[in-house]
């Protein structure tokens, strides 16, 4: 009962709670004038076209259009319905929504909160298990003798999956889960043509995965000895998505926000350990190489990222990678050099968390830097040729860059160590660097995002200017409607006239993040978004206003004129003078009913 939560109570949150503080959550932004402006959470980019305003508490991104409230912020950042993103805010309202459930949650939202749900349950039973039960004692003596400590346990939520075909299978079933959404959520797995399922993970120590918002949504389980494989991960499920997910990025955005940094391992084994040294803006992939989105997802947090992979061959190509992919993605990149042959889960618990600080993490390389260091590897630089083919291939890295001047500091440091002329080296970059410049313009050409088309026809500059105007002010809203109505040529305006005059008359104040809550339509969304943060005049005279409500209003009787002309060209073609003469008289008509401003008659 009671399901639908109150308009004003609605109002209450979203008056309560500031647009800047929930999106900040999700996007650094920085002050710009009146607004604030960040790299847009709903499509790539690298520089910022995502506004948040405060004072309209509204956000509309200039790139792909995406615009609204705080409440549809979080409806589209987190897929939850309205009532679901109306609950998340309450709280900091001081409102209790608890008690009220969604009536409405697709089909397919219902399935994976269970899937979650089943996911959160399995976590505390494995971790029961790990903690407090014979069974799992060999897990747990496992984990402490690697060097984690019972709080690290308790913080990660790590535990154990007992050596059995049916525990996980029966603790589910005993919960009242469907057994066939739990082989769905890939924690069971169906016996092949029988009606049964059996445990996906046995005798394994479990690490359980979150999603973005902190919900448990996969396991990871590791063989307590040398069994193959190491690690078996939950698969690809509805809620569980390799190329979107980070491990441990929940708990590291904030602090990875407040130093606009983070750390990215390949291993979780790694994140625990640099977390256990004091690097909390830690983060690992899912095994997997960093995919796009990932690399979006970190820049639009941080601005560097510092590559902590594997010191072996494996892990300095996959190192370079990721850099690539993330330089791509707009991150300043530093790359931290680990010994050979030692992770950085083993290097911080063979030299204590001050070296790896200090060593590591304080010592990486930008990644140019590392690149030329990388390169030699494996080369006897005494000897000559190889010296000259080191020389050259370092070259080429550096003709890359596109800032002159880290450029010239490379440059120099290489001639510097090799006692070469930096002229030499420069003449040599030029070869190389005219090629990296067309290739980059080829590249360009190819990437370049069409413009969406800023020149419209007169009546709809105005038609926009009119409503961009109606949305801050009552009294030209009112005046409009006297004028025009609903006469609006673009359908969409006359929606949004629509909701506007409605708005104005029910006594409220002009507040666009308010009237926003009444318009479902996406569409309209980002329309009344983009209008609102246009920047325009916000002093017009009553001629400027006269000028757009007449262009408004003259448009279709415009088409009409020229429809009228052709009419009557083709009349006199056809010597049918009487046609001719009466259109010609409606034409008259039509011209004396347009309104005209000062600019005069322009018919
Ligand atoms: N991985 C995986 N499946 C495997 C092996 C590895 O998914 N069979 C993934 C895991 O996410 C693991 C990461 O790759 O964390 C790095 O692998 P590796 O370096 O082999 O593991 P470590 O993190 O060093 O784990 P441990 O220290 O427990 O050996
Ligand atoms: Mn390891």
């Amino acid at each position: 009962m009671g399901q639908r939560i109150p308009e004003e109570t609605v109002e209450h949150i979203r008056r309560s709670v500031d647009i800047v503080d929930i999106i900040q959550q999700y996007v650094s932004l920085k002050k710009q004038g009146r607004n604030y402006f960040g790299l847009c959470p709903f499509h790539g980019e690298k520089t910022p076209s995502f506004s948040v305003s405060p004072e309209k508490q509204i956000y509309h991104c200039f790139g792909c259009g995406a615009g609204g409230n705080v409440f549809s912020f979080l409806m589209d950042i987190e897929g939850i319905t309205f009532i679901e993103a109306v609950k998340r805010l309450a709280p900091r309202a001081n409102v209790d929504l608890s008690h009220v459930v969604d009536e409405h949650p697709t089909a397919e939202r219902k399935e994976t909160t269970t899937m979650i749900a089943a996911h959160e349950l399995l976590k505390k039973f494995y971790h029961h298990l790990l903690m407090h039960t014979n069974e799992g004692e060999e897990a747990l003596n496992y984990l402490l003798q690697r060097g984690f400590t019972r709080e690290l346990i308790e913080q990660f939520e790590i535990g154990y999956a007992l050596p059995s075909w049916n525990a996980t299978v029966t603790f589910l079933a005993n919960k009242g889960f469907s057994l066939p959404l739990m082989e769905q959520a890939g924690l069971i797995v169906k016996k092949s043509g029988e009606d049964s399922y059996f445990d996906r993970f046995r005798h394994r120590i479990m690490f359980p995965i979150h999603n973005h918002q902190g919900e448990t949504v996969a396991f990871s389980g590791r063989a307590l000895g040398n069994e193959e494989p190491k690690y078996m991960n939950s698969p690809e499920t509805p809620i569980f998505n390799k190329r979107h997910i980070l491990y441990h990025f929940h708990e590291a955005r904030l602090p990875m926000r407040q130093k606009q940094q983070v750390v990215l391992f390949e291993g979780f084994a790694d994140v625990i350990a640099a977390v256990q040294a004091g690097i909390s803006h830690a983060v690992a992939t899912m095994g997997t190489a960093l995919s796009e989105e990932q690399a979006r997802m970190l820049r639009r947090n941080a601005s560097s990222v510092i590559v902590c992979y594997d010191g072996d061959r494996a892990g300095i190509d996959a190192a370079l990678r990721a850099s690539e992919t993330l330089v791509e993605a707009g991150c300043y990149v530093k790359v931290a050099m680990m010994p050979d042959g030692l992770d950085p889960d083993e290097y911080v618990r063979r030299y204590g968390a001050d070296r790896f600080r200090h060593h590591v993490l304080d010592a990486s390389l930008s990644l140019t830097a590392f690149k030329l260091e990388y390169l030699k590897r494996g080369r006897h630089l005494q000897n000559e040729s190889e010296r000259l083919r080191y020389i050259e291939e370092a070259v080429k890295e550096i003709s890359r860059l596109s800032n002159a001047i880290e450029a010239d500091y490379y440059l120099r440091q290489l001639a510097n160590e090799f006692s070469i002329s930096m002229d030499a080296l420069r003449e040599q970059m030029m070869i190389y660097g005219k090629k990296q410049v067309e290739q980059k313009q080829e590249r360009r050409e190819t990437v370049a995002v069409p413009v969406r088309a800023k020149l419209l026809p007169a009546f709809q500059k105005a038609e926009r200017m009119l409503i961009a105007h109606m949305l801050r002010d009552k009294a030209i809203a009112f005046a409009a409607q006297e004028a025009i109505e609903g006469a609006f040529n673009v359908e969409e305006h006359r929606a949004i006239a629509a909701y506007l005059y409605a708005f104005y008359e029910e006594g409220h104040e002009p507040d666009v993040s308010s009237l926003l809550e009444r318009i479902h339509d996406p569409q309209l969304k980002r329309i009344v978004t983009e209008l609102s943060m246009m920047p325009i005049n916000e002093d017009i005279s009553s001629a400027e206003l006269r000028d757009y409500i007449q262009c408004v209003l003259n448009y279709p009787k415009e088409q009409l004129l020229k429809q009228k002309e052709a009419q009557l060209r083709d009349a006199e073609r056809q010597k049918d003078y009487e046609r001719a003469k009466r259109i010609a008289s409606e034409m008259i008509a039509l011209r004396k009913s347009l309104h005209f401003g000062r600019r005069g008659i322009n018919g």
